[in-house]
């Protein structure tokens, strides 16, 4: 990380221009590496230095840049100062380079990384509330609910890697009509022992049947009226039912989860919050804010900016909507978690949705609804299993696995293993992930078997492959003790590249928690799999003097350090062998 040089440069900017240090940190930053070619490692924009509002034709920007740059001398840190265009560069002494960024990644083997860097002071610390999943009970588990939990989970990494405190919640669709047609059709076509045997699948195929039949049959419907209305006045075999099926579903999900490396802290969902929805309508009544139209349904008015400015709260039979029970349940989140800022995660066309919820919230006088953040994400198309549509979680999982399988046993690349059906797994996962994460979350993109788990190019099996042949190199090599190196030893321009590139770690994670987009910290450790790759193939460390195999033993576990633990962020867990 680039810490410590961007301090030390910015202080020598400090006494050069008789300023405070702190102005020029925002203005350093590490330079991209291209195709290996030897270059400078840190650069001052001065663009971005601009801050007077005066905006200066771009040669005087230059002039202004020549003067400084000229103005500079090297010293103990910077060995070469150049000027391009509107920017300063330095080149730092290799040998402090190699050493500072080794050094601050841990000792060698399994060193685990202390995030801290200054760029992420300005950062807001605090409670962050990320909900995210959110599928709902009996219903199809779609390929929109899988971005959801793989987005959240990332969001929520990140944030506590930031030293965020963050609380992860699943807010499950356990409330509304679909439990009054559920207890119908249980009580038609459900079993106790297919319940046990297969929660999900017997849950969802008695409410495709009972739904069938409440078309076909209004007496179906009017009974699923009946047997809601009865859950919503606590009727005791009503909530017995009901809990049961949410009960079981919690527990199934939990462990497809586990699969995911996901776990939630919350599982919260809408039929938590019957009474808040009550106090709300109190509330809103009171504030004189709801409005009674002449169907009897009651509303909010919301002001013209917000796209559909009337919002129904509330039927004209009394029952209470989707957008009711996020009020009440966003109040009820403020009070017990007294969180600082709380994001959904959901695809786009609940933007809507959100932007009426906050609006309502700030009517109501909560101030903290501007902390409360919508993360869209656009649909995926033709996400397909081979036995048809995705509806489950755990088919597209057991997919996954099962490709991978069929890959990694037809590869020369793949090692006899023990274990190969959970490295197919947590590969296959990785698969997906990249995938969906490459891109802007907002852009829609159609999904592809073949392209998902490519071991070539871009993908999440190359990154983990990439993890897997350094852990084997550290394997075979742990006789060399790289707790004290040389760097001096590490000159060769794929050494230097990988050390420039992990110069940036800090500064995508900064430009990540700006705006929560996995595609800046993806295509980061894509590219560092691409050195480390071209660094292995230039530096062998079997055979080389044994200060020199130390050095690079040293380049080679900070890079895999790097590398799992932002795979870990983005919700990848790493494979040691492949
Ligand atoms: N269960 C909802 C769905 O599947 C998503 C819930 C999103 N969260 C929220 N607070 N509304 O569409």
């Amino acid at each position: 990380m680039a810490c410590f040089f961007r301090r030390r440069i910015a202080t020598k900017l400090g006494k050069t221009l008789q300023q405070p240090d702190d102005l020029f940190i925002p203005a350093l930053s590490a330079v991209p590496v291209f195709r290996k070619q030897e270059g400078a490692d840190m650069r001052l924009s001065i663009n971005v230095l601009r801050t007077n509002g005066v905006l200066p034709t771009s040669g005087e920007i230059q002039q202004q840049t020549e003067h400084l740059a000229y103005q500079l001398k090297q010293d103990s840190v910077v060995e070469e100062i150049s000027v391009g265009s509107a920017v300063i560069n330095f080149k730092i002494h290799r040998k402090l380079l190699a050493k500072q960024i080794l050094e601050s990644f841990g000792t060698g083997h399994h060193g685990k990384i202390e995030l801290n860097s200054e760029l992420f002071n300005s950062l807001n610390k605090g409670t962050t509330l990320v909900e995210y999943s959110s599928p709902n009970i009996a219903k199809k588990f779609h390929a929109g609910h899988l971005r959801s939990t793989i987005i959240g989970n990332f969001i929520a990494n990140l944030k506590q890697s930031l030293g965020n405190k963050v609380i992860r919640m699943n807010y499950l669709g356990d409330w509304g009509m679909q439990f009054g047609l559920l207890g119908v059709g249980f009580g038609q076509f459900g079993s106790q022992a297919q319940l046990k045997e297969n929660p999900l699948q017997h849950l969802f195929e008695v409410y495709v049947k009972v739904n069938k039949e409440a078309e076909r049959n209004e007496d179906t419907m009017l009974a699923a009226r009946d047997f809601f209305r009865r859950l919503e006045r606590h009727e005791s075999q009503a909530v017995l039912l009901w809990q049961q099926f949410r009960d079981i579903t919690v527990s199934e999900y939990r462990q497809i989860y586990e699969r995911l490396g996901i776990r939630f802290d919350v599982y919260s969902g809408e039929s938590f919050h019957q009474e808040g929805v009550k106090e709300v309508l109190c509330q809103l009544e009171n504030q004189g804010l709801l409005k009674t139209t002449e169907m009897g349904t009651r509303i909010v008015e919301l002001p013209a900016e917000v796209q559909s400015n009337i919002c129904t709260i509330l039927r004209s039979d009394g029952t209470s909507l989707y957008i009711t029970r996020d009020v009440a349940a966003a109040i009820d989140r403020r009070e017990k978690y007294h969180f600082d800022e709380m994001i959904y995660v959901t695809d786009k066309s609940q933007a809507n949705h959100f932007q009426q919820l906050f609006q309502i919230l700030r009517q109501m006088g909560h101030s903290w609804a501007d902390r409360c953040h919508h993360i869209p994400f656009g649909l995926v198309q033709g996400m397909k299993t081979r036995s048809g549509e995705v509806v489950f979680l755990e088919d597209i999982l057991s997919e996954s696995r099962a490709r991978m399988l069929l890959n990694m046993k037809q590869s020369k690349m793949t090692k006899e293993m023990d274990n190969a059906e959970d490295t197919a797994e947590k590969v296959g996962i990785s698969a997906l992930i990249v995938q969906d994460f490459k891109g802007p979350l907002q852009r829609d993109y159609k999904f592809d078997w073949d392209k998902v788990l490519q071991a070539q190019g871009d993908t999440g099996v190359f990154l983990q492959y990439t993890h897997a042949r350094l852990s084997s190199l550290i394997r075979k090599n742990d006789d060399i003790d790289a707790s004290t190196f040389d760097p001096a030893l590490l000159t060769e321009q794929s050494g230097i590249s990988v050390l420039q590139h992990l110069l940036r770690y800090d500064e995508v994670l900064y430009h990540s928690a700006q705006d929560l987009q996995p595609k800046h910290l993806l295509n980061f450790l894509l590219k560092l799999g691409h050195l480390t790759a071209s660094a292995h193939r230039d530096l062998p460390v079997k055979g080389s003097p044994q200060q020199v195999a130390q050095a690079r033993m040293r380049l080679f576990s900070g890079a895999r350090s790097v590398l799992a633990h932002g795979m870990q962020i983005l919700g990848i867990i790493p494979v040691d062998k492949m």
